[in-house]
């Protein structure tokens, strides 16, 4: 899905729940902000700095992210918070309150040196609500090419550092407050206890955004929305369609059908193990066995992107085919999660995703579009796994690329290419499971080289594959390191393969971080 705000389009369940709303200009914390707000289980959302939601009475604060942009910038986004002031607190963050002070007269000035990562509260004004419990000595983070550098009339400093005079403002008249640094990163020391001060003492939230009752409420809007339709969705074997189709079913019951489709590029033994942990779910799933025609389709296909087009296009063509065969169907399903909808850099023109396995379906099959996760964060979507009973190996399963171990076969992809390593993977995570270093680690694969090199086994020579191991820490997936396992795991996993997976005498292991590298091979 492309820059989405319109997300939230098909359901209106959240005007009735409290929120923050945050003003996004573009930051690259925006999301992150967001994450800290609902971390105090406060339910926020974010929108574009000039689409704040008018007539939705339940906001009860607003925050304004930071932005690539300078105040004075030509082409600086700017927002008339004239209908919001004196109505609803605001808290504008590092832009933001640059913003809010240059547009009320104050001055803001390129600071003599940028000033990026770890600086000391100086002096702080603890009678502010904002600053409470915070004192001079703390940590925050900053990043900001600009400073304030007077504020407009009316407006008081509440913190300095050494070398800026204002870290933070208040108003002395209207419910405005300013911060140059970022609560919202995890280096700045304080920042939840400055956001729980903003969002719980100054607007009043009453932090009852939970699991259970983004359950609640979920259910109940679906059973509204649903009716008695049929809904078709493509489960993927990860996380988010695998929740988004027990919160369905248990919205609607058999009026879900799910669509898991084995496209023959998936981890040893998946299809059938998957399977059967969604019928165990109680979930009315079909799985289609369409292993050879995509390996038929992929035959003598080397070039990446057009491995991924081919597989996305043969993933339509036999959903398409399957949910043609379930009468009456109205809505398509989908596992899309916050983050896919956000792409908050987008405003700026920057796209940050491209990935996105059933992208096309909707269109092509002409139904509306249902996201009961579109609003969740993923450590969101795996409190509600948890919440609704799923089973921690299906919540806590690592990201798998929708194409497949087809990305990890470097080169042409042939059956037998795919069972070699599909062994290899297998043992690789295994072990991980074994050693319990699974849950340590981000996402981690086998990559199948189109490399060959001499060894010996017993008396003979050989001349077989060499295969890569890849595992890497992360929080996001947008930045990632390789993961430090211990070298007696990697020994016992390379002797493994070696020993036990023909064809393949030779395992390295990949040790480049996210960027300049990716995740992935291709
Ligand atoms: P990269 O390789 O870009 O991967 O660092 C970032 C994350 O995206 C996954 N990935 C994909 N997921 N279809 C997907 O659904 C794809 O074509 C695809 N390519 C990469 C990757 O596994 C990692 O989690």
């Amino acid at each position: 899905m492309k820059n989405d705000y319109l997300c939230g389009k098909f359901f209106n369940y959240t005007l009735m729940q409290e929120k923050i709303i945050i003003l996004d200009f573009g930051s690259q914390t925006t999301q992150l902000i967001g994450r800290r707000v609902r971390e105090l289980n406060m339910y926020c959302e974010i929108v574009p700095y000039n689409k704040f939601p008018h007539d939705d009475p339940s906001v009860i604060g607003v925050i304004l992210s930071g932005s690539p942009f300078s105040v004075y910038d030509e082409k600086a986004f700017k927002t008339d918070l004239s209908k919001i002031r004196g109505r609803l607190p605001i808290l504008g963050i590092c832009y933001g309150a640059q913003f809010i002070s240059y547009t009320n007269g104050g001055t803001v000035e390129p600071a003599p040196s940028r000033e990026y990562g770890r600086a000391i509260l100086a002096k702080v004004d603890e009678c502010s609500p904002l600053m409470k419990g915070i004192e001079a000595g703390s940590t925050v983070w900053m990043s900001h090419g600009d400073t304030i550098t007077s504020l407009p009339a009316g407006f008081t400093p509440i913190a300095s550092t050494d070398k800026v005079a204002i870290a933070a403002y208040q108003s002395d008249n209207e419910p405005i407050w300013g911060v140059q640094f970022h609560p919202e990163v995890y280096h700045s020391q304080d920042g939840t206890k400055l956001l729980k001060n903003f969002v719980v003492d100054i607007c009043g939230g009453k932090q009852d955004w939970s699991a259970a009752s983004f359950i609640e409420s979920t259910v109940k809007e679906l059973r509204e929305q649903l009716g008695d339709d049929k809904v078709v969705l493509g489960l993927s074997g990860g996380v988010d369609s695998s929740v988004a189709a027990v919160l369905l079913n248990k919205a609607i019951g058999s009026n879900l059908t799910c669509i898991f489709v084995d496209h023959g590029m998936l981890r040893k033994n998946e299809f059938v193990d998957v399977l059967n942990d969604y019928k165990c779910l109680g979930l009315n799933v079909i799985g289609v066995d369409a292993s050879q025609k995509f390996f038929s389709e992929l035959a003598g296909v080397t070039e990446p992107e057009r491995k991924r087009k081919i597989i996305g296009k043969g993933f339509i063509d036999v959903f398409d085919e399957e949910a043609h065969k379930i009468k009456d169907v109205k809505w398509l399903a989908q596992g899309t999660i916050y983050p896919d909808c956000i792409e908050s850099l987008s405003i700026t023109g920057t796209t940050i995703k491209s990935h996105h396995n059933v992208g096309g379906l909707p269109e092509k099959m002409n139904l509306k579009l249902c996201e009961p996760l579109r609003l969740l964060f993923k450590d969101e979507v795996r409190a509600v796994g948890r919440e609704l009973g799923m089973p921690d190996h299906l919540i806590k399963r690592h990201p798998f690329p929708g194409p497949g171990l087809a990305v990890r076969i470097l080169g042409d992809i042939t059956p037998e290419k795919v069972a070699v390593l599909q062994e290899a993977d297998h043992i690789f995570i295994q072990g991980l499971r074994d050693w319990g270093l699974y849950d340590q680690v981000w996402q981690a694969g086998v990559i199948l080289l189109p490399v060959q090199s001499v060894g010996v086994m017993g008396d003979e020579r050989t001349y077989e594959r060499a295969v890569a191991l890849r595992a890497v820490t992360s929080t996001d997936a947008m930045t990632a390191d390789w993961a430090h396992l211990p070298y007696d795991f990697m020994a016992k996993v390379s002797n493994d393969i070696i020993n036990h997976v023909r064809g393949v005498n030779r395992v390295c292991y990949d040790i480049s971080s996210k960027p300049p590298a990716t995740i992935e091979w291709e």
